[in-house]
């Protein structure tokens, strides 16, 4: 089966909105329009505005890279998904390790966050991935299960439509170690697997799935060429609008 190509750049806290308009005079011309994937940014809260105008009728979605899981309230120093929305997000990344890792994001509190990004029409990024030390102890399969399971609690199989899901090994994130594509393939049929056990087989082969962590230029042919990986999600290669629009452009040797 067919499914959407994703290549999207995760900014993490980079870039002003200045800095945002001026990346997107440079990597538009550079972008090669494609009909079989689409191409995405999840810029800090400041940029989005100015990303979403930067990048006009271009063939790019813009989105945020957090929100909070009410729809308002007393919660000093948050966005919620509306704000995001108005600011011109169509989609979100929850879940991302560093969030996870320095901010005390748990599956449950993921999922809460996944749930309003749904009813409030924002597509989802959802991250998952182990660290390096459960991969040695073989835990990886049990940890993406379990995060998998946890993050998207109380999501209907029909929501699934609008979530794609970045398998992001927490040892390659802006380590320079980037998985293998066998390895990264392995882990994504894993979360095939899952996807299957928790919704159901249709859902699973529709699920887009991502690979994040040191993605260059060079590794999209051989990344791009396995059976479950749909994307990647990348940081610091992202940064740089030569480099990314190389990451896009990718060709299938
Ligand atoms: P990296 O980051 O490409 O710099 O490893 C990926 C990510 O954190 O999404």
């Amino acid at each position: 089966m067919l499914r959407q190509k994703i290549i999207a750049g995760n900014w993490k806290m980079h870039k002003t909105s200045s800095e945002a308009e001026s990346y997107f005079q440079e990597f538009l011309p550079l972008l090669q329009r494609r009909d079989f994937h689409k191409v995405l940014f999840a810029v800090p809260f400041t940029a989005l505005r100015a990303s979403s105008a930067a990048v006009g009728q271009a063939p790019i979605i813009i989105g945020a890279q957090n929100i909070h899981d009410a729809e308002k309230g007393a919660f000093t120093g948050e966005v919620s998904a509306s704000m995001a929305k108005a600011e011109g997000a169509e989609f979100v990344l929850l879940g991302h390790s560093e969030r996870r890792r320095l901010f005390g994001e748990t599956d449950g509190w993921i999922a809460k966050k996944v749930r309003r990004a749904l009813t409030d029409k924002l597509d989802v990024i959802l991250c998952i991935g182990e660290t390096q030390q459960e991969r040695d102890e073989g835990k990886t399969a049990a940890v993406l299960e379990a995060q998998l399971r946890g993050s998207l609690a109380g999501v209907a199989s029909e929501e699934m439509r609008t979530v794609a899901v970045a398998y992001e090994p927490v040892w390659a994130i802006g380590t320079g170690k980037t998985a293998t594509p066998d390895l990264a393939q392995e882990a994504h049929a894993l979360c095939r697997k899952f996807l299957e056990r928790i919704f159901d087989k249709t859902i699973a082969e529709r699920v887009p799935l991502l690979y994040g962590g040191s993605v260059k230029p060079e590794h999209m042919p051989a990344l791009m060429q396995q059976p479950d990986i749909d994307g990647v999600l990348v940081g610091g290669a992202s940064l740089d609008p030569e480099e990314f629009a190389q990451i896009a452009n990718y060709e299938l040797s």
